[in-house]
């Protein structure tokens, strides 16, 4: 998809082809510049230049190379933690607001899709939270119950239909799905309509303040100054520290399974940790689930254990047709966090910490950052405001800080080899240098390239992810390719020669 070398596995969304779209090689003056080309860059620029605003989005890569084009694309109000879990964090309104906002960003994406005429698959559906191994009725009962305080229309049921052996379930009524690449193709037409200036492989290096205006400057050299900057690169790559402290970086994993008989799925989840989310597609069964922190990688092949599960429970999942993995941002007290950036800069705003409500997040943040940009009061600010840290989240923010913590032990574990001829071909290992660790790939070419494994970000070690043949950080979840090429921040440069 892309002139950057990004993640080896093939999404089934990567069927479709977007648009290409030429570098910035120009020095540009705009009103917003947005940085990051997936469906929260989109959305925004959509609905900012719907409002009449002059907007430039540069890409590092291709638009939807990200985790857009990784997605499973539920549109979905169900919250990634139960609700019951994330009552603990957030005051009975505050969790209202949260997910009406998501319910509400659903009917907008259909309105979207109506009145531009995107043709993406979008279809409304139920929706089913059913039991893990080690839950019980008693959970799912205390989600309707909790949910109808919430002005959410849940009931529980004996069984889905179709999937009795599943059990009782929770019922959503009115989620939705639909192709995000479809949709995010559509965006991009009619911001071309709306004169939109889109730029690919232009990623952004450098961020600076200049005669009052916000600069951004591109690996090529070239710049874009603008009055406001919206930073939508999933992970903020223009906040070093603040807001990573409040995030945790995980790695998911989907199989598409074709149909032995067409069948029309529902959207499911279950109440398992981690947990597995399941959709359909054409004649495309999606299983999607078995997530682990960034850069720790699990003894079992993750693909296996979903398609024995998938084996197990639904007779329908025939022949495996797609693998790919993906990684979200799971903020501590499982709100997103889309808003003003942290910190003294005037008119910089991010959006970020979406964990598996990426879709419906990015159109909240259509609503919220045009709002902030014009000044104008939205009830959605609070909720979202990445600045925000609630006392009830204290301990998660303490585990979560303190395993990152912990993973600047790999500074002086053991290399995992120490002769570079035990590196399988097409794989990476560390090595030890002295007091240093490096990262060294043995290449196609039957060469070793070898690299600081040390992260730019913060100084993490890397760790090699043999599946997407990518160096992964442990610690905020920054990724390089097998190279040492950055392909996801927050890091902003390439990992170091040794
Ligand atoms: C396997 C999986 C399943 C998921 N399932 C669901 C689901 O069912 N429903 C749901 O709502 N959400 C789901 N999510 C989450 C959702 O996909 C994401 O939250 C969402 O796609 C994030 O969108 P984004 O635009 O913020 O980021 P991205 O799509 O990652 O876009 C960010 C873009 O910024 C670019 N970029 C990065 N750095 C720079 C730079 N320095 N300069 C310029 N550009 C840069 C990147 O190349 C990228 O294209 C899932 C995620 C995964 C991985
Ligand atoms: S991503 Fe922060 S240290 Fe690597």
């Amino acid at each position: 998809m892309s002139d950057l070398e990004k993640d080896r596995t093939s999404p089934l969304w990567d069927e479709v082809h977007m648009p290409f779209y030429p570098g910035l090689k120009d020095h540009l003056d705009t009103e917003v510049c947005i940085v990051g080309g997936g469906i929260a860059g989109l959305s925004i620029a959509y609905k900012l230049s719907k409002r009449g605003h002059k907007v430039v989005l540069l890409e590092a890569s291709r638009i939807g190379s990200g985790q857009s084009g990784r997605t499973t694309a539920h549109l979905s109000y169900q919250t990634e933690e139960q609700l019951d879990k994330m009552i603990k964090s957030h005051n009975k309104e505050d969790l209202k607001e949260f997910v009406l906002a998501h319910k509400e960003a659903i009917d907008e994406i259909e309105e979207t899709i109506i009145q531009e005429n995107i043709s993406c698959d979008f279809k409304r559906l139920d929706g089913y939270l059913f039991l893990g191994p080690e839950d019980d009725d008693d959970l799912l009962k205390r989600e309707v119950s909790l949910g109808r305080e919430l002005g959410l229309n849940l009931s529980f049921v004996e069984a889905i239909p179709a999937f009795s052996h599943l059990g009782a379930a929770v019922l959503y009524p009115e989620q939705a799905q639909f192709h995000p690449v479809k949709y995010m193709a559509g965006l991009l037409r009619v911001m071309k309509e709306l004169d939109v200036l889109v730029y690919e492989n232009s990623r952004v290096k450098e961020f600076s303040i200049e005669d009052e205006q916000h600069k951004v400057v591109t690996e090529d050299g070239f710049t874009v100054k603008s009055r406001y900057l919206v930073v939508a690169t999933d992970s903020p790559v223009n906040n070093r520290f603040y807001i990573h402290t409040k995030q945790s970086a995980y790695r998911s994993y989907v199989v598409g399974f074709e149909m032995k008989h067409k069948m029309s799925l529902p959207l499911m989840w279950d109440t398992a940790d981690p947990y597995r989310y399941i959709r359909g597609s054409g004649n495309t069964f999606i299983l999607g689930g078995e997530d682990h922190r960034t850069g720790q990688n699990p003894s079992e092949d993750p693909f296996d254990k979903l398609i024995s599960w998938a084996r197990e429970h639904f007779p329908v999942a025939g022949e495996v047709t797609w693998k790919w993995s993906g990684q979200v941002f799971e903020p501590v007290d499982g709100m997103a966090y889309i808003g003003k950036n942290p910190g003294p800069e005037k008119n910089v705003f991010i959006v970020t910490g979406q964990s598996g409500l990426g879709m419906t997040s990015a159109t909240i943040a259509s609503r919220i950052i045009p709002d902030l940009i014009e000044g104008k009061s939205n009830h959605l600010t609070n909720i979202f405001e990445p600045s925000r840290l609630a006392l009830s989240d204290k301990a998660e923010y303490l585990k979560d800080n303190s395993i990152n913590a912990f993973q600047y032990k790999d500074w002086i574990t053991p290399a995992d080899v120490k002769n570079v001829h035990d590196i399988p071909s097409d794989e990476g290992r560390l090595m030890r240098d002295g007091l240093l660790k490096t990262c060294v790939y043995h290449n196609e070419s039957d060469e070793y390239e070898t690299k600081s494994a040390v992260c730019p970000h913060l100084g993490a070690i890397v760790k090699w992810n043999d599946l997407e043949k990518s160096w992964d950080c442990p610690c905020h979840g920054s990724r390089f390719n097998s190279h040492g090429k950055v392909i996801e921040g927050p890091a902003l440069s390439d990992l170091l020669g040794p």
